[in-house]
């Protein structure tokens, strides 16, 4: 132990703070040889009671430390703020940033080497990667794991994908309240995150991906026992990345967010993906675009799970999960690092698939060039995005009447007006739900099929917005057009009755205004004074990115790696 560590600075002293550092952790019971010069290992951890996806945690943690001290390091577990996709109002987005903040400041202000990031619900993932990219210690990541598949009447049913379904059933007269309600039950019944290939799932495949956490991470259940296993195997590696000075900044380059993109389209992944990854890019100096996801648009759809396909996590796991997406994906992965300080396509080297019907060949995909698409044009300069594989096929290409909502909530008010003045061919139009719109960038884009057209029986229309929407929806829905309505973007001048074309083939988001007539409706426009006047939300509303540059906050990009040499006392 000659190397003097990091943590050497708090608890390697023989002086006052030495003492001060030492004595006040030997209160938990920790005994002289903890503070010999091991390696520390922080454990990051999001649990909650009201971040449901993220409960056993608590349990990983145990795991994690097992192995830590398996390998002859101190493990020490530290909780940060924790988010609750389905719990937080406005969204768990506004609070994305504040969870990176956290994160990034308490692994820097305390005495650790290296640190193992335990997330899973949407925003916790990329959150805790945000943060520790910024401070660039020795990084591994352990995932909830997904929920048990959901079962009701018989069937198999998906987080998320399934309570749009069955909501839209309900308002189309072809499922009873009662039945709605109790299928509650029946869909979220062990711990974990949503079991479909919803964000969670998506952040946590692509985690696999960039070889930030072990292989098989991504998909085995929330209760299997190898995923406490995994987390063993997770404390004991990270000591030993610690030994080999493996930072953050040494396992994920360009390379790696390239992977991410490919792999992101095998998988059907959740839209989300695309903010959270330029978010993380930009605190690693990456310099990482929305060009850069074209990259997936030829991709072809590996993995049948909701909301794209038919099957959940569950099955994903037992087809034998990301390893064999990786093996599939293995001639167009780039060369890049993983936490196991080899290249990245060992994860997937000799991985067998156990079911066809889950998990395709390259050669023989569910569907071909799946990947998100980029779409540019006058009404969104700075791109937006459309998820083919989850979208109608007859709306990729589509000219239509828009019909604009102003609001969330004339959206809501109005959305099941019989009399609304819409067809199955209009375009609908959600304005203020971008990052200072809401604020926060809600999952509202997909907005509800008017309920006239539902009872006609239409299930899809071509919607766009400013908003994100959830991992596991679907539909034909453009999302995160850039610049957002609050930020004066072309969008906030679309009236309804002005028509739109939408070229998927062709990347193409266009509002068939003469440019003269938008400029003058410009000159009238007054944007909606924020209602947060105080607090994070100001400090979030004043410096928020927009969703091109993945909605961080501005003085966040980027990293701060300085030792910190003062001390408390
Ligand atoms: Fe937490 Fe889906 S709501 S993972």
């Amino acid at each position: 132990m000659s190397k003097k560590r990091r943590s050497h600075a708090w608890y390697g002293g023989k002086d006052r703070d030495g003492f001060i550092h030492r004595s006040w952790m030997k209160n938990q019971g920790f005994p002289d040889h903890a503070f010999d010069g091991r390696p520390i290992i922080g454990i990051c951890n999001t649990w909650s009671e009201l971040t449901p996806c993220n409960s056993g945690l608590r349990e990983l943690a145990e795991g994690v430390k097992r192995g830590v001290w398996e390998a002859g390091g101190f493990p020490v577990e530290f909780p940060v703020m924790s988010l609750g996709e389905t719990q937080m109002k406005p969204t768990a987005m506004l609070f994305r940033n504040l969870l990176a903040m956290d994160v990034e400041e308490s692994i820097r202000a305390y005495g650790i080497d290296g640190v193992v990031l335990l997330g899973g619900c949407d925003k916790t993932t990329p959150g805790q990667l945000m943060g520790a990219a910024s401070v660039d210690l020795p990084t591994i990541v352990v995932s909830s794991g997904p929920m048990l598949n959901g079962k009701w009447q018989g069937k198999d049913i998906g987080s998320g994908t399934d309570v749009w379904k069955f909501s839209e059933s309900v308002r189309a007269g072809e499922m009873t309240l009662h039945d709605f309600m109790a299928a509650e039950s029946g869909m979220s019944r062990s711990k974990g995150v949503c079991m479909t290939m919803g964000t969670a799932s998506t952040m946590a495949s692509i985690v696999e991906a960039m070889g930030m956490s072990l292989p098989t991470n991504a998909a085995l259940p929330a209760v299997d026992a190898r995923r406490m296993a995994l987390a063993h195997l997770t404390g004991k590696r990270i000591v030993e990345m610690v030994e080999e000075d493996l930072l953050f900044s040494k396992v994920v380059t360009r390379e790696s967010f390239e992977n991410a993109i490919l792999a992101n389209a095998a998988v059907g992944g959740s839209t989300n993906a695309v903010v959270h990854l330029l978010a993380i890019a930009g605190r690693m100096e990456i310099d990482l675009s929305l060009n850069d996801f074209e990259l997936g648009s030829k991709i072809p759809l590996l993995v049948n799970c909701m909301p794209s396909g038919k099957y959940l996590m569950e099955d994903f796991c037992y087809a034998g999960g990301m390893p064999v997406v990786l093996n599939e994906l293995s001639a167009l992965l780039r060369p890049a690092n993983t936490v196991l300080s080899k290249d990245i396509k060992l994860y997937g080297e000799g991985a067998k698939c156990w079911n066809n019907d889950v998990i395709s060949s390259f050669d023989k995909p569910f569907k071909e060039a799946a990947g998100l698409c980029v779409l540019y044009g006058n009404l969104a300069p700075r791109g937006a995005i459309l998820k083919p594989s989850a979208a109608s096929d007859h709306l990729l290409e589509h000219e239509g009447e828009a019909y604009v909502f102003e609001s969330i909530e004339e959206m809501k008010d109005t959305i099941n007006n019989d009399d609304l003045p819409v067809t199955k061919d209009s375009v609908l139009v959600l304005k203020g739900c971008g990052p200072k719109g809401y604020p926060g960038m809600a999952e509202v884009g997909n907005m509800p099929i008017p309920a006239k057209l539902v009872k006609e029986g239409v299930r899809d229309m071509v919607r766009v917005s400013d908003a994100r929407m959830s991992g596991t929806a679907f539909g034909t829905v453009i999302l995160h057009v850039t610049p957002e309505a609050q930020e004066g973007g072309t969008l906030a001048f679309v009236k309804t009755g002005d028509r739109i074309r939408v070229s998927a083939e062709k990347g193409i988001l266009e509002l068939l205004v003469e440019q003269e007539e938008i400029d003058k409706r410009q000159e009238s426009w007054i944007p909606t004074p924020s209602r947060y006047t105080r607090g994070y939300a100001k400090m979030y509303y004043d410096h928020v990115l927009q969703a091109d540059q993945g909605a961080d906050l501005d003085f966040l990009v980027g990293k701060d790696t300085k030792p910190i040499t003062r001390e408390s006392h």
